[in-house]
C-alpha cells in the first residue's frame, strides 16, 4: 500500500468488518484508559462519517467513570487491533465518551438481546466479593430474562463512543515493514493526510 488514501480505506474497511462480523480480527479491541489500565472490548459498530467506534458497557464500571460523558468533553482513548493473519496492527487514538441516555445509547440497548442486557443486571464490574461470584442475582443464573426482567438493567447500561483523530498503521512484511500515522479527520480519497514513520 503506497499513499495515505489506500491506507485510510484499508483501516475503514477493518473497523467496519469488525463491528459486521464476529469472525473478523477487529472484532475484538483492547481499549486502553489513561490510567494505565486496558481491556479487552467487542467492538459494535464503527460510523465513518463522524469517525467514532462504539462499544458497550457498564455505566458504573471503573473505565466509565473515568472516561467521563460528554459535557465533561471526554477523555483521551486507545484503542488496539491486531490481525494477525494480515499482519496488521491498528493502534488508535481518540477522543472517548460514555452516554447512558439518548438516542445512540436507545438504540444500542433495543438491538441487544435478552442475554447481552442479562449482563447489567447485577452489581457493577470490580465490586469486592466474598466469594466467586457472576454478580448476577442466584435467580437468573444461566437464563435468559424476559424482557420485563431485564427492564431495570438498562440504568446501568451505557456506550463507549470513541471519535478518532489518529490511526498508526503497522504492516509487517519481510519484504521490508510499513508503518504510516493517519490523520482521521482528513479525507476521503486524496486529501487524506498522513506521515510515514519508520517501524
Ligand atoms: C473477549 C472479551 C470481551 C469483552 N467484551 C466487553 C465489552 O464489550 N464491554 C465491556 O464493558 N467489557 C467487556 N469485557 C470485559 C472487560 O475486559 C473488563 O473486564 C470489564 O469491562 C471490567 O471493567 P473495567 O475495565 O472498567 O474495570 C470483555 C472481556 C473479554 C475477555
Amino acid at each position: 500500500m503506497e499513499s495515505f488514501a489506500d491506507i485510510h480505506a484499508d483501516i475503514e474497511r477493518r473497523l467496519v468488518e469488525g463491528a459486521r462480523s464476529r469472525h473478523s480480527p477487529c472484532h475484538q479491541a483492547v481499549i486502553a484508559t489513561s490510567d494505565a489500565d486496558a481491556r479487552v472490548m467487542v467492538l459494535r459498530a464503527y460510523d465513518a462519517a463522524s469517525r467514532t467506534l462504539r462499544f458497550h458497557t457498564d455505566a458504573r464500571s471503573p473505565k466509565a467513570a473515568l472516561i467521563g460523558g460528554g459535557e465533561s468533553g471526554g477523555a483521551p482513548v486507545g484503542v488496539l487491533f491486531y490481525d494477525q493473519a494480515a499482519r496488521i496492527q491498528l493502534r488508535c487514538k481518540g477522543t472517548g465518551r460514555i452516554e447512558t441516555s439518548g438516542p445512540v445509547a436507545d438504540a444500542a440497548w433495543a438491538a441487544s438481546t435478552e442475554f447481552a442486557r442479562r449482563c447489567y443486571m447485577g452489581e457493577g464490574p470490580g465490586v469486592p466479593s466474598a466469594t466467586p461470584t457472576s454478580g448476577l442475582p442466584d435467580w437468573i443464573e444461566g437464563q435468559q430474562p424476559t424482557e420485563e426482567q431485564v427492564a431495570p438493567a438498562r440504568g446501568n447500561f451505557a456506550v463507549l463512543l470513541v471519535e478518532l483523530a489518529s490511526v498508526d498503521w503497522l504492516f509487517l512484511s519481510n519484504d521490508g515493514h510499513r508503518r504510516a500515522v493517519i490523520d482521521m479527520a482528513s479525507g476521503p480519497d486524496e486529501t487524506v493526510r498522513g506521515r510515514w514513520v519508520t517501524p
